[in-house]
């Protein structure tokens, strides 16, 4: 797989996130003022799916023990979450948003 098309972009508010399956994986889409983010949705400290969560800027909170990530880079910003999650790149093409698989098969 290369790049895939996984959601309208007016399909998503900003502010608001979208848990969307590419293969095997729940991958969450973010939509920030600056745009599109997306990151693996399973949260790194005990499996739970991060768009059940709440969005703050460009934090994710898990619903679960309320650890945070920064959607930008995936890196986990509060305890007891210490691993990042995996980052896909993402653009927005005519209204479409893809994200590209390929580089994390
Ligand atoms: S499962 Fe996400 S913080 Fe524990």
């Amino acid at each position: 797989m290369a790049w895939v098309k996984v959601a309208q972009a007016g399909d998503i508010p900003v502010g608001g996130m979208r848990r969307v399956t590419v293969g095997e994986d729940d991958i969450a889409l973010y939509h920030l003022e600056e745009g599109f983010y997306a990151t693996s949705d399973t949260c790194t400290h005990a499996s739970q799916s991060l768009t059940e969560g709440r969005l703050e800027g460009h934090i994710v909170a898990c619903p679960k023990h309320g650890g945070k990530f920064d959607v930008r880079t995936g890196a986990a910003v509060a305890f007891p979450c210490v691993y990042p999650l995996q980052t896909y790149p993402v653009e927005v093409r005519d209204g479409e948003v893809w994200l590209d698989y390929e580089e994390y098969p």
